[in-house]
């Protein structure tokens, strides 16, 4: 057959709220053009992010009700210990609450005042918390990941002879640990290959300095490389996702995205001492570290969504539901990040909108657009969020993220029929100017205004 279908059935429904095009420019006003401010019931389609806000299947559901509430050494915990440790190989395994507490205490554990952190790009909250310790970030993807247009099967690929030279400008002393996030969120939810993850690995272990994944979407990475390197064609999921955490010394994990739960993480080391560090700050701002911050509930549905999300049926229909998104809108004229990414669209602002510039907010009045048209939430990933001080990123983008099997394929089709309307209408987008913004993180906060051309 080649219909690829929904790997489950539906058995509890979430209605949708209807809205009309002249309600929601109502409340686009009152949101100050920020859709951060609009509550998600008057959202149709939310396609802010696919973190935490997946659907959890029945098992885990069940799970839920099994779980062991005991301050320490739940079954619950042990649950999650046994799964994680099966799945990647290591033993010393901390709950968080979700990623950026794993990533807080990783960083104070090993960073600090003087170090240096590469990456191929961090994500924001990782960023924050590398500086936050200290250090400094530095980003080193290839020059492919900067270009919408190019296709390349890996472009979350890290530069090798970029870190080679930052190692003998900076020296190994300063770089604490090197770090890979798969799959690439900023840089358009892009595969790492594992032959560059191995590559990544030799320059460590040349230089005496260890490897750590931001490992949040390690299953779709792990398919993504299935699918494009012909070498691994014959691997099975579980597998490549195991050859992956054989080539790191510790990762962070945010279970919202390939944990397939609505809230929890992972800190994971091989080395006990480092693990027994962080396990004292663990105590100190998260819970004790059988259950790291977690409701023992929390832990089983973990346990379970690790269970489930290597599942190969799932992951064909996963990743090929954000592709065939993807093509739909090249298909139409929209230029996207290509190829598409694991868990996001990401549409090229720039080239939806020449007439907009980057200081006028092009990939803002796409957003606008697609919520006044059809009640679809998507988010600004360029001027509006990373802008400022007259900076502006190489990159203009809408990203379109889906969440984990929320939607059916006619959510999908009202998504792409909404953003070729657009399109069409595209020379009537007008620009935008802040009227009103934080100092730190202002896409969260600030209000802007349309203008009239
Ligand atoms: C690549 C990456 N790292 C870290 C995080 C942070 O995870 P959390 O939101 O659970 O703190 C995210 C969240 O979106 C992410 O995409």
């Amino acid at each position: 057959m080649k219909t690829i279908i929904e790997p489950f059935r539906i058995k509890v429904v979430e209605p949708i709220q209807m809205t009309t095009p002249a309600q929601r420019e109502l409340l686009l006003q009152q949101a100050g053009y920020n859709l951060f401010k609009i509550d998600s019931v008057n959202v149709l389609i939310d396609l802010l992010t696919d973190s935490g806000t997946g659907a959890m299947s029945s098992e885990q559901w069940a799970g839920i009700m099994r779980g062991d509430e005991s301050y320490a050494g739940a079954p619950s915990f042990y649950r999650l210990y046994n799964r994680v440790k099966e799945m990647t190989g290591f033993s010393e395994i901390l709950p968080t609450h979700q990623g950026r507490a794993s990533e807080r205490i990783l960083f104070e554990v090993m960073a600090g005042p003087g170090m240096v952190v590469p990456n191929n790009n961090h994500f924001d909250t990782t960023r924050a918390n590398v500086e936050h310790s200290g250090a400094k970030a530095i980003d080193l993807v290839i020059d492919e990941g900067h270009d919408p247009k190019v296709r390349h099967p890996f472009k979350g690929n890290m530069c090798l002879d970029r870190l080679e030279r930052l190692f003998s400008e900076v020296g190994a002393d300063r770089i604490p640990l090197v770090m890979l996030t798969i799959t690439n969120n900023s840089g358009g939810g892009q595969p790492v290959s594992l032959d560059n993850i191995r590559d990544v690995r030799k320059i460590c272990d040349h230089h005496g300095v260890p490897l750590f994944l931001d490992a949040c979407r390690f299953a779709e990475n792990a398919y993504l490389n299935k699918l494009r390197d012909p070498a691994l064609a014959n691997r099975t999921v579980a597998q490549i996702v195991r050859d992956t955490f054989d080539l790191a010394d510790g990762a962070t994990i945010s279970a919202k995205k390939d944990g397939l739960v609505n809230i929890g993480g992972l800190l994971l080391f091989r080395d006990p001492e480092l693990a027994q560090k962080a396990r004292n700050l663990l105590i100190l701002t998260e819970g004790f570290p059988t259950y790291g911050g977690l409701a023992g509930r929390d832990l089983e549905a973990m346990a379970q969504g690790f269970e489930e999300v290597v599942h190969e049926d799932y992951l064909q229909y996963r990743i090929r539901s954000v592709e065939y998104l993807g093509e739909r809108l090249l298909a139409g004229g929209v230029q996207i990040v290509e190829p598409p990414g694991g868990h996001a669209v990401y549409i090229d602002a720039k080239a939806f909108c020449p007439h907009i510039p980057p200081e006028r907010f092009p990939g803002q009045a796409v957003v606008c657009a697609l919520y006044r048209h059809a009640g679809i939430r998507a988010v600004e990933i360029g001027s509006l969020m990373f802008g400022g001080d007259g900076h502006h990123p190489d990159m203009e983008l809408v990203r379109l993220a889906v969440p984990r099997r929320v939607y059916t394929q006619s959510h999908i089709d009202y998504v792409v029929e909404a953003v070729l309307e657009v399109f069409a209408k595209r020379d009537k987008l007008k620009p935008f100017e802040i009227v009103e913004e934080p100092p730190q993180l202002r896409h969260f906060a600030a209000r802007l205004r349309e203008l009239d051309g």
